[in-house]
């Protein structure tokens, strides 16, 4: 004779209904998984396209070495090669200010928000120092969502292009991450 469910045992599947669906209680912290990712970045500040828009501007943006005091809100493009017309595979979402008075080095606090495959609708959260005229600059990994959840790591920018009179620049990154097995 098959048993009549109670009021509990239904109220029971279904928090495990919802719990399964969220999906928050059945990712492990193990083993971990390691992902590289290579793409390229667009800062578009000049023309009708610009994805980097100056929102503020300190008194001591144009006296100093580093430009300091400068705050550039963004919505850059990420794409899978250096032309902007390859194939988008996320974007920067963001600020960099610049946060130095001695040379250009700003301050990245941004996330990439990924649109493509596994990674589709997956943060990475960036918080680091970029020395923009070095050739290799090192940043922080300190978080992560969905596919990247638990996420710690660096990524490293390089200069791949720059336009000096508009400022526009394109940034090859290689984002190495240790992250949960969800
Ligand atoms: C700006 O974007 C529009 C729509 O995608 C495109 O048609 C146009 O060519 C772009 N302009 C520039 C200067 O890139
Ligand atoms: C700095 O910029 C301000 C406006 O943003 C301008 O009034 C000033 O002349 C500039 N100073 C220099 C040294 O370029
Ligand atoms: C990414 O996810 C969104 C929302 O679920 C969906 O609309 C879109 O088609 C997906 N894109 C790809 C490339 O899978
Ligand atoms: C660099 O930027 C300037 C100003 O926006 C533009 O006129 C010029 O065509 C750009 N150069 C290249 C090589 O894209």
């Amino acid at each position: 004779m098959a048993s009549v469910p109670t009021v509990a045992s239904i109220g029971l599947c279904l928090f495990l209904l919802v719990a399964g669906v969220a999906g928050e209680d059945d990712f492990n912290f193990g083993p971990e998984r390691k992902t590289h990712l290579h793409f390229f970045f667009h800062d578009i500040l000049a023309g009708p396209n610009a994805t980097a828009v100056v929102i503020a501007q300190g008194p001591t943006w144009n006296t100093t070495a580093g430009r300091f005091g400068q705050i550039v809100m963004m919505d850059n493009p990420l794409t899978e090669g250096p032309s902007l017309s390859s194939k988008l595979i996320g974007r920067a979402q963001g600020l960099y200010a610049t946060a130095s008075q001695e040379e250009l080095g700003l301050l990245m606090t941004l996330n990439y928000y990924f649109t493509e495959g596994v990674y589709n609708g997956s943060t990475l959260a960036i918080l680091g120092r970029n020395n923009i005229l070095s050739e290799r600059r090192e940043m922080s990994v300190v978080g992560g969502t969905g596919y990247f959840r638990l996420a710690q790591g660096f990524a490293v920018g390089k200069t791949s292009s720059m336009n000096f009179t508009s400022g526009d620049a394109v940034v090859e990154y290689d984002v190495y991450v240790v992250h949960g097995d969800r």
